[in-house]
């Protein structure tokens, strides 16, 4: 059943992943082939399916969702075209293929970044302009959009690429290695999180429950992201391999060791299914995409 769920949400992500990008003059062609590139590589779209999720867990029709979970993933994209140039991790590989500076050249890629990100906002705001004479509506999507904006930005995911960047080659404390995996990662996985749950209006006690497995299961993504760069393969992975290493990165495995970077990313994922106990079978696509995640990095 929840991989029913999963392959519903999945589909219609795929289906209109690019129905956001704005029409743009034939001349900055070069800028929407780009950004198509990267939205079309594929991926997990791990973000957009919690947004999506959560919409439908607290009342919101999965059709009004969809701009918020394609601008979600719009972020996610730009965050890892961004992640991937020479001045950051410089990988040649992403979700399979090359890298969007690869192919488009790096200030092609730099601004594919920017493009996603204000495509991302033009979504919420074309649609928000539609319920202008629905005040409860309009306040519902206006905080779908900030959370997206907060988890993705100067406190969130942007924070924790600034504090990865600035940690690599050196020693990093274990409260600085929690706030980057929490800032560059789970706080965008949240964001998706929350965003779903506000288009649904969830009350403040489901929105605390779902924030709480959200956070855990970030920072267990992580987690499972740099495990899966020690001992996971090109192939199953889509981008290179061990380049945590190479670039001496601050990580679980670099810190804690394999093994307890394993039962630590155990413990996250049970904590977050814990959070969402209280409802049972109705919580099942979240508790099950936790499991599978973890499975991943185990
Ligand atoms: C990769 O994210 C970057 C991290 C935060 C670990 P994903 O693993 O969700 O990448 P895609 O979207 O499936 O390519
Ligand atoms: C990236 O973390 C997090 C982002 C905000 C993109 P990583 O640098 O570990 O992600 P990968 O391994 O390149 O996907
Ligand atoms: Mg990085
Ligand atoms: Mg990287
Ligand atoms: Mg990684």
């Amino acid at each position: 059943m929840p991989e029913l769920i999963r392959k519903r949400y999945k589909e219609l992500i795929e289906e209109h992943i690019l129905d956001f990008l704005p029409d743009i003059d034939h001349k900055s062609i070069t800028l929407y082939e780009s950004m198509k590139y990267s939205l079309s590589a594929g991926g997990k779209r791990i973000r957009p399916m919690l947004l999506l999720a959560a919409a439908e867990f607290t009342g919101c029709k999965l059709e009004a969702a969809i701009p918020y979970a394609c601008a979600v993933e719009y972020m996610h994209t730009y965050s890892l075209i961004h992640d991937d140039l020479p001045a950051m991790d410089d990988d040649q590989l992403r979700r399979g293929v090359p890298t969007n500076h690869i192919i488009y050249g790096e200030a092609m890629a730099i601004l594919a970044g920017d493009g996603l990100q204000s495509a991302a906002y033009e979504a919420m705001n074309k649609d928000m302009l539609l319920y202008f004479d629905d005040p409860d509506k309009l306040k519902k999507r206006i905080r779908a959009s900030y959370e997206i904006a907060k988890g993705s930005g100067c406190r969130g995911m942007v924070a924790g690429q600034v504090a990865d960047i600035e940690s690599e080659d050196k020693a990093c404390s274990r409260e600085m290695l929690d706030y980057i995996h929490l800032t560059k990662t789970a706080a965008l996985i949240v964001a998706a999180v929350r965003a779903g749950a506000q288009l649904g209006g969830a009350d403040a006690e489901t929105l605390n429950n779902l924030t709480i497995y959200a956070e855990n299961l970030g920072l267990a993504f992580q987690i499972a992201d740099d495990i899966l760069d020690v001992v996971g393969s090109e192939k199953e992975m889509g981008k290179k391999a061990g380049v945590d290493q190479v670039k001496k990165k601050s990580t679980y495995p670099s810190l804690y060791g394999l093994e307890a970077s394993k039962a630590k990313l155990m413990e996250l994922t049970d904590n977050a299914i814990e959070a969402l106990s209280s409802y049972y079978d109705n919580a099942e696509f979240f508790t099950k995409l936790a499991t599978d995640l973890a499975v991943r990095g185990k």
